[in-house]
């Protein structure tokens, strides 16, 4: 098959979350089983662009409602990913650093849909498979069937997977002139809402829908940012197939981001040493359980729960262990982290940004991360903490409540709880300094952990199925 996905996201070209892990894996696995997969993504100016060669495969003019654009589609020479990497560039719109967080957003994506669908038209063979990700790319079903101009689309099946419903691009009326000529009965698969909802559209729209976890899809019948209902209706093209991650990125005895590797008969020593070069780094003391989070500072990832629920640990539990927060998001919560500073007594501290290495390092040298998040579509940061042998103390919801058995269960390995509170996260971090100081069980369930297997192998395999269907 060739499978064509679209995606605001791709590692290592440029990445905000876990979006950019997940479509810089899958097509690389899907290409390893035989197929042909590549990658559709806006051309930012990432350093990935500056450091690699590239040709360009074409150039095309296409319109946002009144505005013209010329735009460019270049392909990396190299197959250094391991599948097709076609940048798509748009002056004016796309040629940023950053990805998201613009005022225009709903220009820039909606332009870069259109040229992708222009492009598509003008290539004389069509892919089997479209594969969209998340709203930044969800219009792309309802243009490929609906606008005049690309008819001969119509006939492609498509694939939208939600990696997250709290986000699903809104706009007003006023703009539904940016889609190219569309046949206006159709309105209503547009809409949700009396707005124009691009994830509306591609639940309605696509061949096939799916999600990043089994549970997550299940829990989005009952809450998903307004789409219940919809989702409710649709739910016999939904599916929900749990992320996979890239064991060779993500691998503790080769990991390019940190010197002191480890294999599992050398996980003890190894993670000690890259937790003292932490420690020493971030003035935290070693003999200590060091807690970390990694991050984006919102509410949806129970953020807001990290101040009080350190400070309650500190005074309730007492100065037992360390944590350690890597970061960024809203103002309010990065503002009171770094404010806590002050208190620390070489037990707590805060790096605020984002930063890849740093990432991966804490996954070598940390004991546990918490991730107290209210939604959960899948979680990557479980998945890479289980097998650098970090133990995850997660909120029950989503795709944690797929990956992550307590360890009080049979064949357990983690601390679970069930609510988003300051309470339960406390009573988490209490358990975590208590299983700490059990070291012999503590090391059983390191080793244990280091033998799970969540690589994409499974996962590639239900996509292809899929598609097939
Ligand atoms: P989400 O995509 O919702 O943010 P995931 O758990 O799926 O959550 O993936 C998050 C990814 O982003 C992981 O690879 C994680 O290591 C990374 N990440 C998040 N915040 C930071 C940060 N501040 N610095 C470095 N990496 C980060
Ligand atoms: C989203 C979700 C996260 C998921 C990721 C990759 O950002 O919030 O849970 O792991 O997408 O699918």
């Amino acid at each position: 098959m060739e499978i064509i996905h679209v995606s605001a996201e791709c590692y290592p070209v440029a990445k905000a979350g876990g979006l950019g892990d997940v479509v810089g894996a899958l097509p690389k696995y899907q290409t390893e089983l035989g197929h042909i997969a590549k990658v559709v993504m806006p051309m930012y100016r990432t350093k990935f662009l500056y450091n690699n060669q590239w040709e360009t495969v074409h150039k095309g003019y296409t319109h946002l409602g009144n505005w013209w654009y010329h735009y460019t589609v270049i392909k990396e020479k190299t197959n250094k990913l391991g599948f097709d990497l076609y940048l798509v560039d748009i002056n004016g719109l796309l040629d940023r650093e950053k990805i998201y967080g613009y005022g225009d957003d709903t220009e820039r994506f909606t332009a870069f849909q259109v040229a992708v669908v222009d492009w598509l038209s003008a290539w004389k063979h069509h892919p089997d498979i479209v594969h969209v990700h998340d709203h930044h790319t969800a219009l792309i079903p309802f243009m490929l069937q609906h606008c005049y101009a690309y008819q001969h689309l119509a006939g492609i099946r498509t694939v939208l997977t939600i990696h997250n419903a709290q986000y699903q691009g809104w706009m007003g009326w006023d703009k539904s002139h940016y889609i190219p000529a569309w046949d206006s009965w159709k309105a209503g698969l547009l809409e949700w809402n009396k707005a124009i909802n691009p994830l509306a559209s591609g639940i309605k729209c696509a061949w096939k829908v799916t999600t990043v976890s089994p549970t997550y899809l299940a829990e989005m019948r009952q809450s998903a940012a307004g789409l219940e209902a919809l989702l409710e209706y649709e739910k016999g093209k939904c599916s929900g197939i749990l992320n996979g991650i890239d064991t060779t990125v993500w691998d503790p005895s080769t990991d390019i981001y940190f010197e002191h590797h480890y294999t599992p008969d050398t996980v003890e020593e190894g993670k000690q040493r890259n937790k003292e070069l932490l420690c020493e780094r971030f003035g935290l003391d070693p003999k200590k359980p060091l807690i970390t989070f990694i991050g984006r500072l919102v509410g949806e990832k129970g953020a807001d729960l990290l101040p009080q629920a350190i400070e309650d640990s500190f005074y309730y539990i007492g100065r037992k262990m360390n944590f350690l927060i890597l970061g960024s998001g809203f103002p309010a919560i990065e503002s009171r982290l770094l404010t806590m500073k002050g208190l620390s007594r070489g037990d707590y501290n805060v790096y605020i940004g984002y930063d890849e290495g740093l990432s991966h390092l804490i996954y070598a040298g940390a004991d546990f991360i918490m991730m107290p998040s209210r939604v959960e579509p899948c979680g990557l940061n479980q998945l890479y903490a289980l097998r650098y042998g970090t133990i995850p103390v997660v909120r029950n919801t989503g795709g944690l409540h797929d990956t992550v058995i307590d360890y009080g269960d049979k064949n357990g390995y983690g601390i679970r709880f069930n609510n988003a509170t300051v309470g339960d996260m406390t009573h988490g971090i209490w358990r975590a300094v208590e299983l700490y100081q059990q070291s012999e069980k503590r090391k059983d369930i390191r080793r244990r952990i280091l033998q799970l297997d969540f690589s994409w192998e499974a996962s590639v395999r239900s996509y292809l199925e899929l598609y097939a269907s």
